[in-house]
C-alpha cells in the first residue's frame, strides 16, 4: 500500500468530511422554521464551493506525491510518468476515478440546483471519496468487511464535525441565531451521540486488527503510540463535548449560556480537526506486526 503523504491526508479527510457532515445536516434539518436556519443555508453553497475548490487543488497534488514515492523520485521527474502509472497500477486507476468524483463534485457544488438535490449529490460524492481513501488505506489488508467499518468510522466523523461547524455556520445576527442555536442544538447533539458511539466502536474494532491484545505495542511502535495521542486528543473533546451537554445545553435560553456553548462548539471544532491530524497520521504509519 502507498498512502497519500499525511499532510494532504489530513487536508483531503478534513475537506470531504466537512462537505460529507454539512450536507447531512443540511438534510436532517429540512423541517426547521425557514427564519432560524436562513443564514445556514445562505452560507452552506459557499462553504461546499470553496471546500470542492480545496479538493480540486490538494486531491492532483496528493496524488503526484504519491505517484513520487512509488516512481522513488521527485515531482518534475515523475510528470512523465503519469499517464503510465494511471494506466498501469492498481492506485493510479483508482485515483483516476477519485480524481473524476473531485470534478463532478466541484461541478455539482456550482450548479444552480435545489437545496435539496445539491446536499444530497455531496453527501453522495463524498462518500463515495471515502470509499477511495478506505480502499487505498490499511483495511484493505483485513478485507471488504474492514473496508466497510473503516468507511463508517469516516462517515461517522463527517457527521460530527459537520454538525458542528454547521451550528456555527448558522450564526448569524440575534435573534436569528438565538432561534437557530435552540432550534438546532438538539439535532447536533443527538449526531454527535451517534457519532461518538459508532466512531468507539468502528474504531476500537480497526485498532484490535492493527495491534491485536499486544498492548505493548501502544508505546513501543510509532504506530501505538500516534494512537494514544489520537486517543488523548478525543478524550479531551469528550470531556468538552460531556461538559456541554450536562451543564450547558438546558440553559439555551440564556445569551451567556449561548455564547458559552458556541465558545466550546469552536474549540471541540479544532480539536476535531487534531484529531483528524492524528487520524491521517496513523494512516500514513505501517502498522506493527
Ligand atoms: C475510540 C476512538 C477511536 C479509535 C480507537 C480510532 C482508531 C482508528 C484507527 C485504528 C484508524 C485506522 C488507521 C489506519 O489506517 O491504520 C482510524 C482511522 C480514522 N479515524 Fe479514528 N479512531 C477513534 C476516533 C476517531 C474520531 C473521534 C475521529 C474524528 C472525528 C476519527 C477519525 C478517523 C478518520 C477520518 C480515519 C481515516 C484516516 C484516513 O484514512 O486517512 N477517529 N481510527
Amino acid at each position: 500500500m502507498i498512502a497519500v503523504p499525511a499532510t494532504f491526508a489530513w487536508l483531503l479527510i478534513a475537506a470531504q468530511s466537512l462537505i460529507f457532515g454539512t450536507a447531512a445536516f443540511a438534510l436532517v434539518t429540512r423541517g426547521l422554521a425557514s427564519d432560524s436556519s436562513i443564514d445556514f443555508r445562505r452560507r452552506l453553497p459557499a462553504l461546499w464551493r470553496a471546500l470542492t475548490l480545496a479538493l480540486l487543488v490538494i486531491s492532483p497534488l496528493a496524488f503526484l506525491e504519491m505517484a513520487c514515492e512509488m516512481a522513488q523520485t521527485r515531482w518534475w521527474r515523475v510528470m512523465p510518468l503519469v499517464p503510465e502509472i494511471m494506466r498501469e497500477t492498481d492506485a493510479g486507476r483508482a485515483w483516476r476515478w477519485r480524481l473524476l468524483a473531485v470534478m463532478v463534485l466541484a461541478i455539482a457544488a456550482w450548479l444552480p440546483i435545489r437545496e435539496r438535490t445539491a446536499a444530497v449529490a455531496m453527501m453522495l460524492l463524498t462518500a463515495v471519496l471515502m470509499l477511495f481513501g478506505s480502499i487505498a488505506g490499511h483495511a484493505i489488508d483485513f478485507g471488504r468487511l474492514s473496508i466497510a467499518i473503516y468507511w463508517v468510522h469516516q462517515a461517522a466523523a463527517g457527521l460530527w464535525l459537520g454538525a458542528l461547524v454547521s451550528l456555527m455556520l448558522g450564526c448569524g445576527a440575534d435573534p436569528c441565531q438565538a432561534q437557530w442555536i435552540r432550534a438546532a442544538t438538539p439535532k447536533v447533539a443527538a449526531l454527535a451521540a451517534a457519532s461518538v458511539a459508532i466512531l468507539t466502536a468502528t474504531g476500537l474494532f480497526a485498532a484490535y486488527q492493527r495491534i491485536g491484545w499486544n498492548l505493548h505495542l501502544l508505546t513501543d511502535a510509532m504506530y501505538g503510540r500516534t494512537l494514544l495521542w489520537k486517543l488523548a486528543s478525543f478524550a479531551i473533546v469528550i470531556l468538552l463535548a460531556a461538559h456541554n451537554r450536562l451543564r450547558v445545553i438546558s440553559h439555551l435560553d440564556e445569551a451567556a449560556s449561548r455564547e458559552t456553548l458556541l465558545r466550546n462548539v469552536a474549540a471541540e471544532i479544532v480539536l476535531l480537526a487534531v484529531v483528524l491530524g492524528w487520524s491521517a497520521m496513523l494512516a500514513n504509519t505501517p502498522p506493527p506486526h
